[in-house]
């Protein structure tokens, strides 16, 4: 598999990144996929969402976070006080698992230089990790603590939250997130 190169995918633009990843053969999901799921959003946030790959939805659809998961998503940028302009939602792969199976690390791997060029391209001040998949993407093994922001390099912050998935079956976790959301206010929200 060639390596991609990020400096030369964020040269060349949005739509560069988002041809590459409708050609891209580099991991197996490729086979499996009906439709790659590439951004929704801001192409100027102050807030990227992570998410970790799509599901039966998106994958019908192109459009992440279009399922039930995607309401709860909804509903926290609604939380969050965020404007349509002001964030956007990628996600960690951009195919679908068979099954909705766990992204493998090699997928993540073979994915990483899109999801950099989308970084770098939206440079946003934020990026909010949703769940554990995301976060193994971005700290390459260490761990965040949840709801704790961590600054990278004076580029941006990362805040670990939930995933809106796991809000779908333990409701009590909305008020959990609830809580994180409150803590990291001054993140996103101007002075
Ligand atoms: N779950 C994700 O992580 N991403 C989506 O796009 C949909 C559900």
């Amino acid at each position: 598999m060639a390596v991609r190169s990020v400096s030369k995918l964020v040269e060349q633009g949005f739509e560069a990144v988002e041809k590459e990843i409708l050609e891209c053969k580099d991991c197996q999901l490729h086979e499996t996929v009906t439709n790659k799921v590439i951004s929704k959003g801001s192409r100027t946030p102050s807030v990227v969402f992570v998410g970790e790959a799509p599901g039966k939805n998106e994958d019908e659809t192109g459009v992440p976070f279009c399922g039930r998961a995607g309401k709860n998503l909804d509903g926290m940028i609604e939380y969050m006080g965020l404007s349509g302009d002001e964030y956007a939602v990628i996600n960690t792969i951009k195919c679908r698992p068979p099954k909705n199976r766990n992204p493998l690390k090699s997928e993540i791997k073979a994915c990483k230089p899109f999801l950099e060029a989308q970084i770098q391209l939206l440079n946003p001040k934020v990026i909010i990790l949703l769940g554990n998949t995301a976060e193994k993407a971005f700290c390459d093994g260490d761990k965040l603590e949840w709801g704790v922001p961590k600054a990278v390099d004076g580029k941006y912050t990362l805040l670990k939250i939930y995933h809106p998935a796991a809000l779908i079956y333990q409701r009590s976790r909305i008020e959990e997130q609830n809580t994180l959301i409150d803590n990291n206010r001054h993140l996103w929200e101007l002075e």
